[in-house]
């Protein structure tokens, strides 16, 4: 009876340090969101009505995927895009392509997958030791951009809000400012293809930090044939719980890219047992 009783609690015990099954992804409906290559459209790019006409529309309220997402594709202008206004120093070949996101959670833990192709062809190749990077940031509720006397909330804005004219690998701007924002902060977690490289648990909010977070990230990936295959488990903690509806935005550095010179989403929310554009699915 008492080795029972304690082979119970030894179980109990390795539940309670967070032993926990993979969720069935057969079960986990895809998303396909399309990533693009943003050039150098900051948040106060975004946010000047001479550059950007979709200024007036982010102050009444409306999302960049309410305005720029058509039938899963993207109207950029792809032309645009590529001139010397938006992208001074180069193109990638491949100015956007499609992520496969899959999203699942259980009593603890939030389980996220992509699923891509990451093109090769970059206009930057300065991370020598990484192919590829992928990134998953989530706002907490504080997340806002000013507008004037007005202030916008980071749902609408994703991950724009950390996004400035005056950070690294912007035009003429400090090689040592990263991301961060005015309000409030982003959970950031980064898988990195390296073989060895740790799972990246940090934070943007007047800094960007790649490590320091609380949410346990863990990140598994790998390559079959160029497509690519990352796992992130993280604690649904900070940003993330049950019955919440959290901002994220995610970003793919491909072909050894570093800095801006990344394909980012646009932002989209996810329901955890709530609302959202993509709703976890509960295991
Ligand atoms: C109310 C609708 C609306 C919203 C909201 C909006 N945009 Fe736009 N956006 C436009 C329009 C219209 C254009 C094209 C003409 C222009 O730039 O004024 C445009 C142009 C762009 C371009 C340049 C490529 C092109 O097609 O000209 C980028 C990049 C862009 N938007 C990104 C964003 C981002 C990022 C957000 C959210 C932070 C956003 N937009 C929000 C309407 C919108």
């Amino acid at each position: 009876m008492k080795k029972t009783s304690l082979s119970l609690a030894v179980a109990g015990v390795m539940l309670a340090a967070g032993a926990h099954a993979a969720p069935d992804w057969s079960k986990v409906p895809k998303r396909d969101i399309q990533v693009f290559h943003a050039g150098v459209t900051s948040i106060e790019w975004a946010m000047k009505k001479s550059d950007h006409s979709g200024r007036t529309g982010l102050v009444k309220g409306e999302t960049c995927v309410g305005c720029h997402e058509e039938k899963g594709g993207l109207n950029f202008d792809m032309k645009r895009m590529a001139g010397k206004d938006l992208e001074p120093v180069g193109t990638p070949k491949t100015m956007s392509f499609p992520v496969s996101l899959q999203a699942a959670y259980d009593k603890d833990s939030a389980y996220i997958r992509l699923t891509f192709k990451a093109p090769e062809g970059g206009a930057n190749k300065d991370d020598k030791e990484n192919a590829v990077k992928a990134t998953v940031l989530f706002a907490n509720d504080k997340v806002a951009v000013a507008a004037g006397d007005k202030s916008v909330p980071g749902a609408q804005v994703g991950c724009w809000a950390t996004c400035h004219s005056d950070a690294r690998t912007m035009p003429g701007a400090d090689d040592k400012k990263t991301k961060y924002t005015k309000d409030g902060a982003y959970e950031l977690m980064q898988w990195q293809s390296a073989k060895g490289a740790k799972a990246v648990d940090g934070s943007v909010s007047d800094k960007r930090q790649m490590d320091g977070g609380t949410a346990g990230v863990k990140a598994e990936g790998d390559n079959k044939g160029g497509t690519y295959t990352v796992t992130f488990t993280r604690k649904l903690n900070g940003a993330l719980g049950e019955g919440k509806t959290v901002p994220f935005g995610f970003a793919i550095h491909a072909d050894h890219a570093t800095g801006r010179f990344h394909h980012v989403s646009m932002g989209y929310t996810l329901g955890f047992g709530a609302d959202g554009d993509i709703k976890a699915v509960k295991q």
